[in-house]
């Protein structure tokens, strides 16, 4: 039987505790998301950093998870930090994002490929809706923290946002993020 639980949560490293899974990304697991591929091979062999963790409070048993995301700052060229950006496997399950620390962008993108950012900082919770992509940025100098919450089964799809990229990018032009027009954006 699952039993209730407090789970502390470090607005500050993102450390959850207790913590049932976690895993990494460092920038060289991210080939083929940013679009200065120069930059990209220049940062990967200058150490290869680490770009976000994830870190999950979930049982198979219950019908909700949360965990954290927390993302690095840096860019590769002109393009911030920021994670793969999946749909949900089931197309029904949307999510919360909760931000605790740091400054970013929450990218999304509908099925038939309507676009929108949501702002994230602390106390903004973003809501995505079912069947929106969704991409976290990280625009700031320090980490972004973020507390997600969803559907145990959701489940990620990958495969069309690896494949074709997003059709907005967040670039920094005079020091400030920018959102623009993926210009290598595979219809
Ligand atoms: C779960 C979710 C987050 C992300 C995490 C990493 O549905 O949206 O836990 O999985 O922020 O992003 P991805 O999975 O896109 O690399
Ligand atoms: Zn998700």
């Amino acid at each position: 039987m699952l039993l209730p639980a407090g789970v502390r949560i470090d607005p500050n490293t993102g450390a959850v505790e207790p913590a049932t899974a976690s895993y990494t990304k460092r920038l060289s697991e991210l080939r083929g998301l940013f679009q200065d591929r120069q930059a990209f091979d220049a940062t990967v062999a200058d150490g290869d950093p680490l770009a976000y963790e994830v870190i999950d409070y979930r049982w198979k048993d219950s019908d909700l998870a949360f965990g954290t995301t927390i993302m690095a700052p840096g860019k590769v060229g002109d393009e911030y930090f920021m994670t793969r950006g999946h749909f949900h496997e089931r197309r029904e399950c949307g999510e919360t994002y909760y931000t605790q620390s740091g400054e970013g962008l929450l990218l999304l993108q509908s099925r038939d490929g309507e676009t929108r950012t949501v702002e994230m900082k602390p106390g903004i919770c973003a809501f995505i809706p079912p069947d929106w992509a969704h991409r976290s940025i990280n625009t700031g100098k320090d980490k972004l923290v973020f507390v997600w919450h969803c559907a145990t089964d959701a489940g990620h799809e990958y495969g069309e946002i690896l494949e074709k990229g997003m059709r907005k990018l967040v670039v920094e032009r005079d020091g400030r993020p920018e959102v623009i027009d993926n210009p290598n954006f595979m219809r």
